[in-house]
């Protein structure tokens, strides 16, 4: 059968520029399955920023891979899943997967990770409220994420004051609902003025417009009016100019999650302050995030109980921005570095 997928053909290394970065090609696939393997058909692939850290690691010719949701067409006797069965897995930018959906060592990264083994997603979860789409979004890992941070890094409560940079995705926008719910006065920044009121509209408290090439000084002015009692935690996305300023303002027994880097692994800003000396007196907690770690059957009930049940009664509210195509998938890519307005929540294509 013909299967249709998108290469690395070039690795460009700050903004992505998708024209040079990746090549339709269409594969004439034996399928033929071993007594393990199944033939999986993609119904929906996730676009996130840190895949173009993924693309810079993946030898070019090789196929894009992403956070997807699959459906099993065929499977060997063997399989961990019969066909009908829907699976989330790193399943990547193409219209069918041949695979076990085993683990998968990923080596050739500058971190080597694992990625986790398909995990079936049971239809009586998803449905008008939460569709099976939303299995990339705020019930899958960018749920997890913000779910991971708030109940697994931060300690949260009233008294707090939050920063989230880069607050309008996925997990900014989870995350500092759960933290608003947790009692914190909750500060976020964007850089699209639109953006800006759907913040205020999700009980952000106050939203600051930053892009990343604004001057420091002005970064650290404007964030220094918004938190004039300093700042207890603050979940990074972005890094850069803003960070140096957050970090200047930590407050005794603050926290900090990193979970991005905007700054040095897209905008190629590998200089500025020395931020060690800003945890020494306040006695901060810098953790790092690798959400992975959060990814087991107990965690994802617990996402699926809590953050689901707290959409489910309209106390929290989450968005996805849905493209469609397999063709679109680049370009769905793209539109999370450029010309970012449009987009609201999880970015993803169906296919
Ligand atoms: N460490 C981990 O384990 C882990 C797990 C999941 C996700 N992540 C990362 O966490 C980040 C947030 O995830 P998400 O799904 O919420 O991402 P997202 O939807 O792409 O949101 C990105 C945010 O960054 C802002 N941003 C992008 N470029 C910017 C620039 N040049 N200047 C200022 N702001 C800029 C966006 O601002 P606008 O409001 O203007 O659009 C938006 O608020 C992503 O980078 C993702 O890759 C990490």
């Amino acid at each position: 059968m013909n299967v249709h997928e998108w290469i690395v053909k070039d690795h460009v290394e700050g903004r992505p520029d998708v024209e040079r970065m990746y090549q339709k090609v269409t594969q004439e696939v034996d399928v033929r399955l071993a007594d393990e393997e199944m033939l999986l058909e993609t119904l929906y692939v996730s676009v996130d920023p840190y895949l173009q850290g993924i693309a810079l690691d993946t030898p070019p010719g090789q196929v894009m891979g992403a956070d997807s949701i699959m459906r099993v067409l065929e499977a060997g006797p063997r399989a961990a899943h019969r066909p009908g069965d829907v699976v989330q897995g790193f399943g990547g930018w193409r219209t069918h997967v041949i695979s076990t959906g085993a683990a998968a060592p990923w080596q050739t990264g500058t971190f080597p990770m694992v990625f986790p083994a398909y995990r079936r997603l049971d239809p009586a979860d998803y449905d008008d409220v939460l569709p099976l789409s939303s299995a990339l979004g705020v019930l899958g890992g960018s749920g997890m994420t913000a779910w991971g941070v708030v109940n697994r890094i931060l300690t949260l409560g009233p008294g707090h004051t939050m920063l989230i940079s880069g607050a309008s995705g996925c997990v900014g926008t989870l995350a500092g609902q759960l933290a608003s719910r947790a009692g914190a006065r909750v500060i976020g920044t964007t850089s699209s003025p639109a953006k800006l009121s759907y913040l205020k509209g999700l009980g952000f408290d106050e939203v600051l417009l930053h892009h990343q090439d604004d001057d420091p000084a002005e970064v650290a002015r404007t964030l220094a009016e918004a938190a004039p009692q300093g700042i207890d935690r603050y979940l990074d996305h972005l890094g850069g100019s803003i960070t140096d300023a957050a970090f200047s303002m930590l407050n005794v027994g603050s926290e900090v999650a990193v979970c991005w880097q905007w700054a040095s692994q897209v905008g190629q800003e590998h200089t500025g302050p020395r931020l060690l000396p800003y945890i020494m007196f306040p006695r901060a907690t810098v953790r790092g995030v690798f959400s992975m770690e959060w990814f087991t059957d107990e965690n994802w009930h617990a996402l699926r109980q809590e953050v689901g049940g707290l959409v489910r009664q309209g106390l929290i509210s989450y968005d996805q921005s849905l493209h469609h195509g397999f063709d679109n998938i680049p370009a769905a890519y793209q539109s999370l570095f450029q010309d970012r307005a449009g987009n609201r929540g999880k970015v993803l294509v169906q296919l």
